[in-house]
């Protein structure tokens, strides 16, 4: 088939991709030009395991194109994914829909053709009958609008987008559903499962998903400050109760605040969508603010490690991304953790494999290091942000010979018979203290 991927960025660009790379022809669209031409010169704008070289694959065998010409390429395909961003509006709860709206105007008074417009960015329920209503204003009919939620992850985006667990397709049209079904075929033959719905059905599941999936974070999370303070070991329940079915064992991992591009503002937009509902959403709300107030644990608990005054203690971050694999720093907890222990006066160093160099090049008192030696070899105290591989295997003793060395482990990394036996002043999320 021909499609058109109306935004280049994490989504446009691995799902555009990997349409190419089962014998689709796609067209890439994006309105930054730098972006644009990167990518024509063969290098990935983002981060993510194995697509530059699906990229390079698939644009060698003129399967991708990437342009900023809208007009021709809505012109020169069938169906249209919309995979513009939908930030949170500044200063509120509400979804910004702008860029949705603004790219359906420009399909529109591109084409005089008939196209099937598929909302794959995350979309408040009922936009797709707004995006009709703004149809019908321009006295246009040839539209078919439906909704094609993305669910991928980044940093396991290809594999997530070859192997999704569902596929969703909401249509008020059920003649639709065949000609999705089709372009999703060799998705649904190695298993996936494709889920036809209402038009708004598809739109509210996306939402109600993420908020599911940051509620069960936020659960555990919370029950990691009650294992703090009781002796248990979060993993024993994590373990324990996820080995219920019912339950499930994913997604039960303490950590930090749940951060990246789409649970913080997905469920501040469910939120906003509820009340405008006039639903009381408190749960997701509760989840919003133990979220929030997160990192305010965390910096208590650094106080404590290494006590109140930090003027000058030296801090090494490993990871400063709000995962591995992904160089994605939206809502990364480093972005409001790093700014405060500068600003106590600690003297603070970096290193990520994504190679975040410049977040934090305005901030006194932070700098960025190439690798985990330089950025570890002076600290007073580690702080495992992000569990990037290359982190797995690290040998403190030998990169630090500082006695009182601290580490803070923030994705309990490490084992802890392991940091005992070697002597490691280790603090970790909801289990025991080393010290
Ligand atoms: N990032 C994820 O992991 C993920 C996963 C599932 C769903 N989503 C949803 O997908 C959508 C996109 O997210 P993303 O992370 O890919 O965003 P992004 O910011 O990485 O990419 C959006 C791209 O759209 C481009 N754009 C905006 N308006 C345009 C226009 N009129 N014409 C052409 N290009 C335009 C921007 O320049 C940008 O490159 C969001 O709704 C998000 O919630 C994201």
């Amino acid at each position: 088939m021909k499609l058109c991927m109306i935004g280049t960025g994490y989504v446009g660009l691995v799902s555009g991709t990997c349409f190419a790379d089962i014998g689709n022809q796609v067209y890439c669209v994006d309105k930054d030009v730098s972006k644009i031409n990167k990518l024509n010169l063969g290098i990935s704008p983002i981060y993510e395991p194995g697509l530059n070289e699906l990229i390079k694959k698939n644009y060698t065998a003129n399967r991708l194109i990437f342009t900023t010409d809208l007009k021709k390429a809505v012109n020169s395909s069938d169906i249209i994914f919309i995979c513009v961003g939908t930030p949170t509006k500044k200063g509120s709860l509400k979804v910004d829909l702008s860029y949705v709206y603004k790219s359906i105007k420009e399909i529109i008074s591109s084409t005089k053709n008939k196209k099937i417009i598929v909302t794959k960015s995350t979309v408040p329920v009922g936009t797709g009958d707004e995006i009709e209503k703004i149809i019908k204003k321009l006295k246009r009919k040839n539209f078919e609008i439906i909704s094609n939620p993305e669910f991928l992850r980044e940093g396991d985006a290809i594999r997530d987008f070859r192997y999704p667990d569902r596929i969703v397709i909401g249509s008020n049209n059920k003649k639709i559903f065949k000609k999705m079904r089709t372009l999703y075929t060799p998705l649904i033959s190695k298993g996936a499962k494709f889920f036809t719905t209402s038009r708004r059905g598809a739109e509210l599941i996306k939402y109600a998903s993420n908020a599911f999936l940051a509620t069960k974070i936020t659960f555990i999370n919370e029950i990691s400050n009650l294992c703090e303070k009781t002796e248990v070991n979060v993993e024993d329940i994590s373990l324990g109760i996820g080995s219920d079915n019912r339950i499930g064992s994913r997604f039960l991992r303490a950590g930090p605040a749940y951060g990246g591009s789409c649970f913080p503002k997905d469920t501040k937009g469910l939120v906003s969508i509820a009340e405008k509902n006039k639903i009381n959403l408190s749960i997701v709300k509760s989840v919003i603010k133990s979220n929030q107030n997160r990192v305010n644990l965390h910096t208590k608990r650094i106080h404590k490690i290494i006590g109140s005054n930090v003027r000058n203690k030296k801090i090494a971050f490993l990871g400063v991304t709000f995962k591995p694999n992904t160089d994605d720093m939206r809502d990364s907890t480093s972005l409001k953790m790093i700014p405060y222990l500068c600003k106590k006066g600690a003297k603070v160093s970096y290193y990520d494999p994504s190679g975040k160099k410049k977040e934090f090049s305005k901030i006194k008192n932070c700098k960025y290091e190439n690798d985990i030696k330089n950025n570890c070899k002076n600290a007073d105290l580690i702080i495992l942000l992000t569990e990037w591989d290359e982190f797995k295997t690290i040998d403190f003793k030998k990169i630090n010979k500082n006695k009182n060395l601290r580490i803070y482990d923030l994705r309990n990394l490490y084992n802890l018979d392991q940091m005992k036996d070697k002597k490691m002043k280790y603090y970790s999320v909801g289990r025991p203290d080393i010290n």
